[in-house]
């Protein structure tokens, strides 16, 4: 088996706030691993520590303790750089220059300049940004942009890509391209990993989620499991006895009356049981519903456990 493309194994970073003594625990206790070939979400709100744990894995920033190996790499070792191409959160291009002008200075700051036009251009088709080779990065639209930063990434023919917030600031259908574009990448056989806020497009694309949340640890797994999970199913019926209401309430079904009838959205698994119930106590089921999870449902459900209190 291939080492993971990124492994995390409870990583602390604290944070001195400057001129005081306070310290802000910015990770607690981080762990999860994302394999190779795949693309891996780490996904949590603002503040959640995902900069800075992208930081760590790139050897910018260092773990106060835990372990982090990337490619089978310490972070920042010569043999993680060169297999690792890197988009910072809010990356900044010389509006002056072109793509392929921009791309032919990240090469030579590389000092790769072997075989620079071929993979510039190579860069550019995979971005499908060929065919704009006169035209400023200034006048490019924001979509263009972010695709040039991937272009950027792309250079040296990494084997695992770091995107910070890839699509944050881009409308739905920048948004959609770049999300597309990383399903291609991942197709090259590249291993991709992004962070994001945006939980619904990310579920759209990626194999395996990484939930932080204000420096903690909410989940990690692949997506699928995730999901199925949380699947539930809403059963619709006339009427449902009392005692069999508590009952139902204390095995985590949600239960509502209204003038329609008794609606109860119980675990996907307990479906045919629930059915049964209802039927073997007299009642009429009037209809059924499978409820899809979405990732933002359990992160909603996850976070608010979390806080509920114990
Ligand atoms: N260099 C720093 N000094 C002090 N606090 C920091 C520093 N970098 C990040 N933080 C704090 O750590 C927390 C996590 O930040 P960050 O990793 O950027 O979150 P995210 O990328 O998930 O939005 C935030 O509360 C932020 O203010
Ligand atoms: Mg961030």
């Amino acid at each position: 088996m291939a080492a993971p493309a990124v492994e995390f194994d409870r990583v602390h970073k604290t944070f001195h706030r400057r001129f005081s003594e306070e310290r802000f625990l910015a990770l607690a206790d981080v762990s999860f691993e994302a394999a190779s070939g795949e693309v891996c979400a780490f996904l949590g709100p603002n503040g959640a520590g995902k900069t800075t744990s992208i930081n760590i894995l790139m050897g910018f920033l260092f773990a106060d303790s835990g372990a982090v190996r990337v490619l089978g790499h310490e972070p920042g070792a010569i043999g993680a750089k060169q297999q690792i191409g890197f988009l910072p959160e809010n990356f900044a291009f010389y509006k002056h220059l072109t793509g392929p002008e921009l791309l032919r200075m990240h090469l030579a700051l590389a000092g790769e300049p072997r075989n620079g036009g071929s993979r510039i251009s190579g860069a550019l088709a995979r971005v499908r940004l060929n065919g704009y080779g006169t035209l400023k990065i200034g006048k490019y639209s924001r979509g263009m942009v972010q695709r040039l930063g991937i272009a950027q990434a792309l250079l040296a023919e990494p084997r695992l890509l770091v995107l910070d917030e890839p699509t944050s600031g881009l409308d739905p259908a920048g948004r959609q391209d770049v999300l597309q574009l990383l399903l291609d990448l991942k197709a090259d056989g590249r291993t991709v990993f992004l962070s994001s806020h945006i939980l619904p497009e990310v579920e759209q694309i990626c194999d395996r989620v990484v939930i932080v949340d204000r420096g903690h640890m909410v989940r990690a797994g692949r997506l699928t499991e995730m999901l199925e999970r949380g699947d539930r199913v809403e059963v619709l019926a006339d009427r449902m006895p009392e005692e069999m209401e508590r009952a139902w309430a204390e095995r985590g079904a949600a239960i509502a009356r209204d003038s329609n009838g008794v609606r109860i959205v119980a675990e996907a698994g307990l479906k045919r049981e629930l059915i049964e119930a209802l039927w073997s106590a007299g009642s009429d089921v009037i209809a059924v519903t499978p409820v899809k999870t979405t990732l933002q449902d359990v992160f909603l459900q996850l976070v608010q456990d979390s806080e509920a209190p114990k």
